[in-house]
């Protein structure tokens, strides 16, 4: 759930919801060439086909947040992706350029489980057990501006899934402990490739405001603080923690495939699998395998689709049968974005992402660190 105070979508006019899709696409693209030089729409690659097609540039979220700090030259971005992708471009933008996001509602529910008074909150209890000085936030890109500014006041980095390995490895040579905040698998996951042991990695329970040893520590091993290099606040994608070891072992004995997977995925899941990555990364590794390679993809099914119909040399399917759209990205439509284009034309910026400085001056600190350590 967004938090309560998060600006709501406001229904579109009738128009819009009437408008067929060929209609709605020949409006798009006359918007666009209206707009010129003035606008460019960025698409995060969950984006629906009938989205994508107008993006100008697409990416995953690092790429993504390096061109939306490039656009110089652009009054408007367009942002076909989820809020908190908005909100990073908002922040590496100048004050002139507006940052739109054709639906309010298209949040990211990983990103909304770490509101920032609960950090705060878990960052008192653990500088009384771990000592202030001796702690350093790191956070995935999926959290709030303030959560990232929280990050950036404290000395901390951002980090996306592309350089997850990268920050956190920084953020280990500068302090003892690390609190990875908020997605606990991608967190796990990066620990493990670092070569950590489960019992130096602690999970903060977010509920129950309790620091636990990490579940896959060895039986009868207890929680020692002093041990503790990283600790996991408890966050999650719906999307991708619905895939299983199961899932991985039937894909490869029913139909031979080798198995690309997201880091967003349980570390059971990416144990098992031959390749983990960014969305960037997984478009790579399929699309650049030899002809007739066969993928089992563990991935929101939008990408999976498209990858699929780009690579038709290629076999590649869904590691879940039952289809897992992430249903924020869905939220951005044709319908919506020729509704915020239509809207700029006609001189009104509708739907402005718009971080406040002091926010967003901790948090391209937070957010800098990052492009400088990538
Ligand atoms: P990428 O940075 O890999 O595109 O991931 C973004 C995301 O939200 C994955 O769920
Ligand atoms: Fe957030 Fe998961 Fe959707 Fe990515 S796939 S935007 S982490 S809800």
């Amino acid at each position: 759930m967004r938090p309560a105070s998060a600006p709501v979508q406001q229904p579109l006019p009738a128009e819009y919801a009437e408008a067929s899709e060929e209609e709605l696409f020949e409006r798009i693209a006359r918007a666009k060439a209206t707009l010129g030089r003035r606008l460019v729409i960025l698409g995060h690659h969950y984006q629906r086909d009938e989205v994508i097609r107008f993006a100008d540039l697409r990416g995953d979220s690092l790429k993504l947040s390096r061109w939306a700090a490039q656009q110089k030259e652009a009054r408007y971005i367009v942002f076909c992706g989820v809020h908190f992708m908005a909100e990073t471009a908002d922040i590496l933008t100048a004050p002139d350029q507006a940052v739109i996001l054709p639906d309010l509602g298209a949040g990211c529910s990983m990103a909304d489980m770490a509101p920032v008074e609960e950090v705060e909150e878990c960052w008192a209890a653990l500088a009384d057990t771990f000592g202030e000085e001796r702690l350093l936030p790191v956070t995935y890109i999926n959290s709030s501006a303030a959560v990232k500014a929280f990050v950036g006041h404290r000395g901390g980095a951002v980090c996306t899934s592309s350089n997850a390995a990268a920050v956190l490895r920084w953020a280990l040579g500068q302090r003892s402990t690390v609190l990875f905040l908020p997605d606990e698998h991608l967190g796990r996951n990066t620990a493990v490739r670092l070569g950590l042991p489960f019992e130096e990695v602690a999970v903060w329970d977010r509920v129950r405001g309790e620091l636990l040893l990490d579940p896959h520590a060895p039986e009868g091993a207890e929680l020692r603080p002093e041990r503790v290099r990283v600790v996991l606040w408890n966050g999650f994608c719906s999307v991708h923690q619905r895939f299983t070891p199961e899932q991985v072992a039937r894909a490869r004995e029913r139909y031979g495939v080798k198995v690309v997977v997201h880091p967003e995925c349980r570390w059971e899941v990416v144990r098992l699998a031959d390749a983990v990555g960014s969305t960037e990364f997984i478009i790579k590794t399929v699309s650049e395998s030899p002809p007739g390679s066969r993928w089992a993809v563990g991935t929101e099914i939008n990408l999976v689709n498209r990858l699929a119909t780009e690579n038709p040399d290629k076999f590649v399917m869904t590691l879940d049968e039952i289809v897992c759209p992430c249903s924020t990205m869905y939220r951005i439509s044709p319908q919506h974005l020729c509704w915020a284009l239509e809207n700029l034309v006609a001189g009104r910026v509708v739907n402005r992402i718009t971080v406040p400085e002091d926010v967003a001056r901790a948090a391209r600190a937070a957010l800098d660190r990052m492009l400088a350590i990538s």
